[in-house]
């Protein structure tokens, strides 16, 4: 049975944890880490099966031998751990997909993988659709347009995004610009605009528009390529615990994990 770590015991962390515990992932819980300790505590105390060791630092984590080290922290803990934990021989699945924006740390994460003989995963989070425009890159894609919608009171304004929600009455622009920008600029789309753009090779198109007239986030992507036209929409329900998360990121982080450790249920793998 493969052995997990959890780096973040927040909303994405403790939805996992509990798969683990249900059974619904077959593997071994063996270490959870977060910056703030009692949050490990909190969720340690809520799983019926698994006992797992509350870590103080990432060599404690890694002591546990795990096989596989979920990230569900914060980009921070990307740049802090990742290397570390690839060298140790241990997969790392990364939720904080921004990080990997940063062309020098991809550099360092890469040569890391190497040297521990381990890879690196990136669920397709909160949304769908990665695995198409991964094909697609054999015959050129020649655009990639993210359309996200928010309720203008999800959409935080700040230095570079000066707008007031409350004065938003119809659907209204208030970013266009490539994702390298985005990232930067828009902290609450950083993780779908570089997974769509690590998929396709591409610095792709972002529009965030404020929609006083939904409730939901909704996220829609255009994709042109020669060999296909796809257009995709994603009606995303807040995870309970987090508002800013999607439910569907720690779904598919389970799904992920679900695979890697081979549980029953994969002796057919749909999807590439
Ligand atoms: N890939 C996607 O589509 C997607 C979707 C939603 C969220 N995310 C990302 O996943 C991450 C987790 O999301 P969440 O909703 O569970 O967040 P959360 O705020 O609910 O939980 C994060 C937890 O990680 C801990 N933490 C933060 N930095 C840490 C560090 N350096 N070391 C140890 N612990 C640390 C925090 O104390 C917190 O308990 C975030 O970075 C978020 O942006 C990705």
């Amino acid at each position: 049975m493969k052995r997990v770590a959890i780096i973040g015991c927040g909303a994405i962390g403790s939805e996992i944890a509990r798969a683990i515990d249900e059974g619904y992932v077959e593997a071994d819980l063996v270490a959870l880490y977060d910056v703030i300790k009692e949050k490990c505590e909190e969720l340690a105390s809520k799983l019926t099966k698994c006992k797992p060791l509350i870590a103080s630092s990432i060599d404690e984590v890694l002591a546990t031998s795990p096989n596989i080290v979920v990230e569900a922290a914060s980009q921070e803990a990307v740049k802090q751990y990742a290397e570390k934990v690839l060298k140790s021989g241990a997969d790392l699945v990364v939720l904080s997909v921004g990080a990997l924006m940063d062309v020098e740390l991809v550099e360092r994460i890469k040569e890391a993988a190497r040297e521990g003989n381990a890879r690196v995963y990136v669920p397709s989070g909160a949304i769908a659709g990665l695995d198409a425009i991964r094909a697609l890159r054999k015959v050129g894609i020649e655009r990639v347009l993210l359309r996200t919608r928010k309720p203008p009171k999800s959409i935080k304004p700040c230095e570079t995004l000066k707008f007031d929600p409350s004065k938003v009455v119809q659907p209204t622009v208030v970013f266009r610009g490539k994702a390298s920008e985005a990232v930067k600029v828009l902290p609450f789309n950083v993780n779908v605009s570089a997974a769509l753009s690590l998929a396709s090779g591409m610095d792709i198109e972002v529009e965030v528009v404020a929609d006083p007239t939904i409730e939901k986030n909704v996220h829609e992507i255009i994709v042109e390529s020669k060999a296909s036209r796809i257009t995709i929409r994603i009606e995303n329900v807040p995870s309970p615990t987090n508002p800013r998360t999607s439910y569907l990121a720690s779904l598919s982080a389970i799904e992920l994990l679900r695979k890697l450790c081979s549980g029953s249920g994969y002796e057919i793998v749909v999807g590439t």
